[in-house]
């Protein structure tokens, strides 16, 4: 009877375990289930086994191997237990974290580019199809860069500081963007091909029409055999390519101390397409631009010979560019950052 009590107690506790393995359900009911049995001080197999010695001797072997076998399948079953915790926790760290990658996101808000870059680049861009460069000049400019290289007579009204702004005594904020001309013949010899894009400063008060800094374009092409042809060619290249292929282009003689023969440059009314309305005031032309032949009193300031090199330049405002492609009529809203404006573009 003794002999089999042994036993008995081992059957009953296999049955025990495997009743409690049903609620293992997590790493730590696992610890504590292996403890109940196995650990060595007070695990409830552990103690089974350290009754051997009080069995009768016959009885011990027999014990022993189903002690051991049930030790083995403890310690399975309790492997294939924490298999399965350990995949089903680690699912459910992965689901809980886990991202909607389907939902939306956060929207940033970009930026827009200004009207007057937007213009800028558009006019770049078909300056440097037609093989030019961009070229930068300083905002702050010296009289001799601003007029006199650029043959402005001393007694000139634009040097009149009632229309410049002075910085000091041969110090200005440069009134066009002329003077890169100059800056760009002293550092290159022809062929010249440039244009140069940049802020311009009058000493004007802000009115619809008027604004202390705006944007002019300049051009200078320079290389033999250069004629006035070739630049109606190109002005009119530019302005089919700008405003659409049914622009059409004329010349004005005009007058700048920088050029000679000199002209103002008109297109053919963007809004009436030229048979006359409000924006052209009736004449189906709009005045976009200043041009002429580089004066050759450029060339003996820059050390080119006026025997062998003929060119032309020309300078429009960008805003103007931008009034006509966007029919914003005042110039305010270019300068006054008012989203709500900027937005639209
Ligand atoms: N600089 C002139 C202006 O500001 C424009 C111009 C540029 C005219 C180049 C002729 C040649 O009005």
């Amino acid at each position: 009877m003794s002999s089999n009590f042994g036993i008995e107690q081992l059957r009953l506790l296999e049955q025990q375990f495997e009743r409690e393995c049903t609620s293992v359900t997590d790493s730590r009911s696992l610890e504590d289930i292996r403890a109940r049995y196995l650990s060595r001080k007070s695990g409830l197999l552990t103690s089974q086994l350290q009754n051997l010695g009080k069995l009768p001797a016959a009885d011990r072997a027999e014990f022993g191997r189903v002690a051991n076998q049930l030790k083995n399948r403890i310690e399975l079953t309790l492997a294939d237990l924490q298999h399965n915790i350990v995949q089903r926790e680690k699912n459910a760290a992965l689901e809980s974290e886990s991202l909607d990658v389907t939902l939306p996101g956060n929207t940033r808000r970009i930026g827009h580019r200004h009207p007057l870059t937007i213009v800028r680049k558009e006019i770049e861009d078909i300056f440097i199809a037609m093989g030019y460069t961009v070229e930068e000049g300083p905002e702050v400019e010296t009289t001799y860069y601003n007029f006199d290289a650029l043959n402005t007579p001393q007694a000139h009204p634009a040097r009149d500081p009632r229309d410049t702004f002075y910085i000091a005594d041969e110090l200005v904020l440069r009134t066009h963007t002329s003077p890169v001309q100059i800056r760009t013949m002293e550092k290159m010899k022809p062929p010249v091909r440039i244009i140069c894009p940049g802020k311009v400063f009058r000493r004007d008060a802000f009115d619809p029409t008027h604004s202390p800094m705006f944007h002019q374009v300049e051009g200078l092409l320079v290389d033999e055999g250069v004629t006035f042809s070739d630049m109606k060619g190109t002005l009119e290249r530019f302005h089919k390519q700008f405003f659409g292929e049914s622009t059409r282009t004329r010349l004005r003689p005009s007058f700048f101390p920088f050029t000679e023969p000199s002209a103002e440059v008109d297109i053919s009314c963007v809004s009436c397409g030229g048979t006359g309305c409000r924006n052209c005031k009736g004449t189906g032309w709009i005045e976009v631009m200043g041009c002429g032949m580089v004066h050759t009193a450029l060339f003996r300031n820059v050390g080119y010979d006026p025997q062998k090199y003929t060119g032309f330049a020309f300078g429009g405002g960008i805003e103007r560019y931008a009034k006509l492609r966007y029919n914003v009529e005042d110039l305010q809203f270019y300068f006054q950052n008012d989203m709500r404006f900027l937005e639209q573009f």
